[in-house]
């Protein structure tokens, strides 16, 4: 008999086919007829199957009406037209096989509604409910339209590392690694000794994966590597995670409006992949979590980002009249209170921010002619502020040098870095997608902890 997911089962096609599914019972309802339904899921898709199974299979007493939350069976039997409303199919079981039981007086997820907060605490369990279901479908879609986005226009796939020497943002927000050595004397317990060193020198979990990107960006062309990056930002915000994952194009002879057009295409690549084959998990995210998801995601797959000045922007918020929380003066970093404002209030759409102070972004960013800014770029988004940082990078030997020692960085330290400048340097430019930001935009979900599997933050990495 052909398995098939539920996904599947419930196309009207499938109807007299005699199949098998597996998954998990989400209720069983006894009808006084002396026959039972389960609603059966097995997470491909947001809908449960209807399972019609009669009083008269071997096991019904014995084992069909225990059925509850969260036992694990195997149903054989016949697709048929449902007479039930909203719903073309139903099974009806020749055969139900429990693979495993769940007490329904501990099974966590009965049919009351659990807050968002209780749910990251069953972290193991979270993603057989509708709404972890329809994020990690939601996430695996973006992720393969991240992939089909670059690899359709021919950019090669790099594999940059994890553990580095370098701090790309130079913020210092850099997770130590330490080695674990299992002959340690007694008095550690044995096992810890925090002052080897494995790699002889400090090291640390990458923050970005763009120093490593733009070795090869000037040898093969366009480039992107896609791979977790750790901050240990000390932000516990709904916004910020310790382990969150990018993904990072860099692009051969490319300026910064040229990343701009690339980075408004993806994101709008991103959602109408999404929208095409999330529907129904979009629809639920709609009804469920924010009523204004499908409006603001099909506003944003068709109308142009607006490109903004840094400077332009300052001058908006100044005149905007608003008591902000923190001040707004040139010179100095937006807060998401600043972001919002503009994306939310003012433009009512995403805006890409451009050429931002030399003193508040990092070294690599190609300096402009003005002496005070930078080719920076920031794409901002209603309600979740910035999804996109990059810039087009600082390729002069001579500028980039000075601009490390400006910002107390050794070039020595980066001497490879350097040296791309030095034997045949070429304009290039690129940018950073944080997937979870872009997540959190697309589901309306309101904490960054609830769009990737575990979270990682301050004070908590269990699991
Ligand atoms: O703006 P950021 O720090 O830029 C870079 O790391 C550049 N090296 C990227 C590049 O040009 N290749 O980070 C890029 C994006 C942000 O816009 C945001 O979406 C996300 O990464 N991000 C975070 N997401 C979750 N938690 C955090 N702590 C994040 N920090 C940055
Ligand atoms: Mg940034």
């Amino acid at each position: 008999m052909q398995k098939i997911s539920v996904r599947s089962a419930l196309s009207a096609d499938q109807v007299g086919n005699q199949v098998k599914l597996e998954g998990w019972v989400r209720t069983r309802r006894d009808s006084k007829a002396g026959f039972s339904f389960i609603e059966l899921n097995d997470g491909s898709c947001m809908g449960n199957i209807q399972v019609v199974a009669d009083g008269a299979l071997t096991n019904y007493e014995s084992e069909v009406k225990k059925l509850s939350a969260g036992c694990s069976v195997r149903i054989l039997g016949e697709i048929v037209a449902s007479q039930g409303k909203g719903q073309t199919t139903e099974i009806q079981a020749s055969e139900v096989h429990v693979y495993g039981w769940a007490d329904p007086e501990s099974y966590p997820l009965q049919k009351k509604r659990h807050s968002m907060e209780k749910l990251r605490e069953w972290a193991h369990l979270r993603p057989r409910t509708n709404t972890f279901g329809a994020v990690f479908r939601v996430r695996n879609c973006v992720s393969r339209s991240i992939h089909n986005f670059f690899q359709e226009r021919g950019f090669l796939y790099v594999h940059t590392p994890i553990i580095t020497a370098s701090d790309c943002e130079g913020a210092g927000e850099m997770f130590k690694v330490t080695t674990l050595d299992l002959d340690a004397p007694p008095k550690t317990g044995g096992k810890v000794d925090y002052t080897q060193d494995f790699f002889e020198r400090p090291s640390y979990l990458t923050v970005s994966g763009q120093l490593e990107g733009e070795i090869f960006a000037t040898a093969l062309g366009n480039v992107y590597t896609f791979g977790p990056t750790f901050r240990a930002e000390n932000s516990n915000t709904s916004r910020h995670l310790a382990e969150f994952w990018m993904v990072e194009p860099e692009m051969a002879f490319v300026d910064l409006e040229g990343n701009m057009q690339v980075a408004e295409d993806f994101i709008k690549r991103i959602i109408s992949d999404v929208m095409r084959d999330c529907g129904d998990d979009l629809q639920f995210f709609n009804d469920r979590i924010d009523d204004t998801v499908l409006a603001t995601l099909t506003a944003m797959a068709d109308g142009e980002f607006l490109r903004v000045s840094y400077t332009d922007a300052i001058d908006i918020l100044l005149k905007s009249g608003r008591k902000f929380d923190y001040k707004v003066e040139w010179g100095t970093d937006l807060q998401s209170e600043h972001e919002r404002f503009l994306t939310e209030v003012h433009f009512k759409r995403p805006v890409i921010l451009h050429d931002y102070p030399r003193t508040i972004k990092p070294f690599y960013m190609r300096c402009n002619d003005d002496g005070k800014t930078v080719r920076a770029m920031d794409v901002l988004a209603p309600k979740v502020g910035e999804i996109i940082g990059g810039s087009q990078r600082e390729e002069r030997l001579d500028v980039l040098e000075q601009r490390m020692q400006e910002q107390g960085l050794n070039p020595a330290d980066y001497w490879w870095y350097v040296e791309l400048r030095k034997y045949g340097t070429i304009p290039h430019s690129g940018f950073g997608l944080g997937l979870e930001r872009i997540l959190q935009f697309i589901t309306g979900m309101g904490n960054i902890r609830d769009v990737i599997p575990f979270p990682r933050t301050p004070g908590s990495a269990d699991f």
